[in-house]
């Protein structure tokens, strides 16, 4: 069976034979060790390293050494996550009650179908620490307003066009992008623009610039072998944000996965994870640095950018500045979904402390 670390807040999440997905709390239930050290591999038991307790795949305990006549095994098993399965995509929620699932599910369903990411395979993965507030990340994630002057690989096919990143306030599109939706729809890739959730995730195809098929320096497809079913090749990323934790970028040929993990207040680690077609093969269908080379430079000039912003917030001297109605209105999104959420929080803390 194969296993799958999520370090920042060490989660193991484990497919058995029966092909089952679940997800645990990666410390030992007698006296807390790491189980899984490793980032990923494959094991047959899951086995403490520190006094060998040894746990099967289902999380259940069925060896512990000398513990005496009373104790009982079936206390003592490794502490579940929930854990949904979602067209190929694994989602984890910490929390002993987790939130409703089912309407992101229910839309993201929709257009994640034609992708067939169950049929994908990873062919790169890397994980950064911007040394930057998570909010931060995000918030740079939300605008292009930075990308002419920071971004030149990915200014080759991203639009700059401030409404493929942001966001309008009543939901409106251009005439010239709604016809794109169309066209995407009809060839049977949904596309049309949608925040849902009250703000917490947004789907949309949006174009690439003229000519560009893929995030690639000239353009051109990265994967001979596509990843899914969008019949059209310059339908563009499938743009798909959830926060707090993911954003994404499904192309017709690959895909493209985004988490986003605060470790710290001002740490956060990025993982990025390129997808391509499960039958698609190195050196053959795809070059594995033209595929990546992208947005390696990206996240690296994303990181750059976040922590020179961090230093600048770190000035006594600093205070907020408007943002750009045309380019920033994605970052206004986010701050107001944020900002609605941490006061839903805290208004019991309020009540009680007044
Ligand atoms: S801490 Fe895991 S077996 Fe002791
Ligand atoms: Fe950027």
């Amino acid at each position: 069976m194969r296993f799958l670390r999520v370090g920042a807040y060490e989660v193991v999440i484990v497919r058995a034979q029966d092909g089952e997905i679940r997800a645990f709390q990666n410390t030992c239930r007698h006296r807390g060790s790491l189980i899984c050290k490793e980032r990923e591999g494959q094991v047959a038991k899951l086995v403490c390293p520190y006094h060998r307790w040894t746990y099967e795949l289902d999380g259940t305990l069925i060896w512990a050494g000398d513990m005496g006549a009373e104790f009982d095994a079936s206390k003592h098993g490794l502490k579940t996550v929930s854990l949904r399965h979602l067209d190929g995509l694994i989602y984890i929620c910490l929390s002993d009650t987790p939130p409703d699932f089912e309407s992101f599910a229910e839309l993201a369903h929709r257009y994640l179908e034609v992708h067939d990411l169950a049929n994908a395979k990873v062919a790169y993965t890397s994980t950064i620490v911007e040394k930057g507030n998570w909010k931060l990340v995000w918030e740079n994630n939300r605008e292009c307003y930075h990308c002419s002057s920071n971004h030149p690989s990915l200014c080759r096919s991203f639009s700059l066009d401030p409404e493929v990143a942001g966001v309008a306030a009543d939901g409106s599109v251009s005439a010239s992008l709604q016809a794109h939706f169309d066209r995407c729809e009809a060839a049977g890739a949904p596309a049309q623009f949608r925040l849902a959730g009250g703000g917490q995730f947004r789907l949309a195809r949006m174009p690439l610039q003229a000519n560009a098929l893929s995030y690639t320096l000239d353009g051109k497809p990265a994967v001979a072998r596509n990843l899914g079913r969008v019949a059209i090749p310059d339908a563009g990323p499938l743009l798909m944000f959830h926060y707090t934790t993911t954003w994404n970028h499904f192309l017709p040929d690959h895909s493209l996965t985004f988490r986003v993990m605060p470790i710290s207040t001002t740490e956060t680690e990025v993982t990025t994870t390129w997808l391509v077609n499960k039958d698609a093969v190195e050196g053959v269908d795809y070059d594995l640095k033209c595929l990546t080379e992208v947005w390696v430079a990206t996240n690296n000039e994303d990181r750059e950018v976040v922590e020179t912003n961090q230093w600048g917030i770190f000035s006594p001297a600093y205070v907020p500045g408007p943002y750009s109605p045309d380019q920033e209105s994605g970052v206004a999104q986010f701050v107001d979904w944020y900002v609605d959420r941490i006061e839903k929080a805290l208004s019991p803390v309020r009540l009680v402390a007044g």
